[in-house]
């Protein structure tokens, strides 16, 4: 039975091939990026954190985007790596790949079934943040839970609900395009996001740029 399970969990992964942005993206910044983005100011290609985050001109990528993002456009133009030779067309397409993946830090699937369920609620801080005018949310369920995940400015109004439903364990994200609840774009400012799934209940603050 278990066998038959893991047998199945192999398949899906093998034929998802979603892209690993450790393995697979960071190792590509580090060899041919890093030299000039480092942490010195300006676009930091050493993390996950640093690439989310963006450069002096704000997000270079741009989730479920590839082709609106400035990564992408940068390296595929061969603007990037600046005076170094191209990348190959295989590692411009991982990048492509893994952007229109939605740009996780980690593959929605696992081989491993044990690190498939999250062990705690977490919501993480927003990426990219500041933003203008789409930033994502990544959240974890370590149980099926309902899940409410609302928007409020400072002075407590709601402004927005992305989600709000039954939800099954696992690493989830949403994104949000800084409309309100009539489909207005919002003004720029500080705002609150706040995850309430079963007992858990958790608040953060974010910038919106104009
Ligand atoms: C030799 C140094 C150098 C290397 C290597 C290099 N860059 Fe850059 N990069 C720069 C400089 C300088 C700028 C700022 C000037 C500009 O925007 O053209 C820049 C700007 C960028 C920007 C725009 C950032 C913003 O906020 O406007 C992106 C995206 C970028 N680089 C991606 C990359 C990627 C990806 C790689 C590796 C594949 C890379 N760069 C390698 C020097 C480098």
């Amino acid at each position: 039975m278990k066998k038959v399970f893991l047998l199945t969990l192999g398949i899906i992964n093998y034929s998802f091939g979603q892209v690993d942005y450790q393995t697979e993206i960071q190792t590509i910044f580090t060899a041919n990026c890093t030299g000039c983005h480092g942490n010195s100011g300006g676009l930091s290609l050493t993390s996950y954190g640093g690439v989310m985050a963006g450069g002096n001109s704000g997000a270079v990528i741009e989730p479920g985007n590839h082709g609106g993002s400035l990564l992408w456009q940068k390296v595929n133009s061969g603007a990037m790596p600046q005076n170094n030779p191209n990348l190959s067309s295989d590692e411009i397409n991982l990048i492509a790949q893994w952007i229109d993946e939605g740009a996780l830090e980690q593959p929605a699937l696992m081989t491993q079934p044990n690190t498939w369920i999250p062990k705690e609620y977490i919501l993480n801080q927003n990426y990219p943040n500041p933003f203008n005018p789409i930033t994502i949310f990544r959240y974890e369920l370590p149980e099926d839970a309902m899940v409410n995940i609302t928007i409020y400015d400072m002075m407590g109004r709601q402004i927005s609900t992305l989600v709000s439903s039954q939800q099954s364990a696992g690493y989830k994200s949403i994104q949000w395009d800084a409309t309100n609840i009539t489909g207005q774009p919002a003004s720029a400012g500080l705002y609150l996001y706040k995850i309430q799934a079963g007992d858990f209940t958790q608040t953060k603050k974010m910038t919106l740029l104009k």
